[in-house]
């Protein structure tokens, strides 16, 4: 029987900071990650793009698609549906806000992932 990796929580905002309708590039202890505010709702996927790794926190937002700014291509970030070509999807984190802080969560397992350094 294999056992899942807990996540560990990592402090990655302000939520007086954040934009609704925006995303945003944070890191999540060493990994980078993408998160929005979307009517009220946080949400957090992988901010590498599958495609070609553009960075998918900056992208523009329309709803719950964020349109990656290389590209193009459309990503559901409460789905993690590619909407441009089925074959991708995009990682999605827990999420969650104490008060004014938003914290992310990521397996613990340090094999999964590698650090995202650039
Ligand atoms: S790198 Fe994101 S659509 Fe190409």
């Amino acid at each position: 029987m294999t056992k899942e990796a807990a996540d560990v929580f990592h402090k990655v905002a302000v939520f007086s900071d954040l934009i609704e309708g925006e995303g945003k590039v944070v890191f999540a202890g060493v990994k980078r990650v993408a998160i929005f505010l979307s009517e009220g709702n946080l949400y957090c996927i992988q901010n590498n793009c599958p495609h070609a790794g553009g960075h998918l926190g900056i992208g523009s937002v329309q709803g719950c698609i964020v349109k990656c700014p290389r590209h193009d291509w459309g990503f559901d970030f409460q789905a993690g549906d590619c909407k441009s070509d089925p074959r991708y999807k995009v990682k999605r984190y827990e999420i969650k806000r104490e008060g004014d802080d938003v914290f992310v969560g990521l397996p613990d397992d340090k094999s999964s992932d590698p650090p995202d350094f650039f």
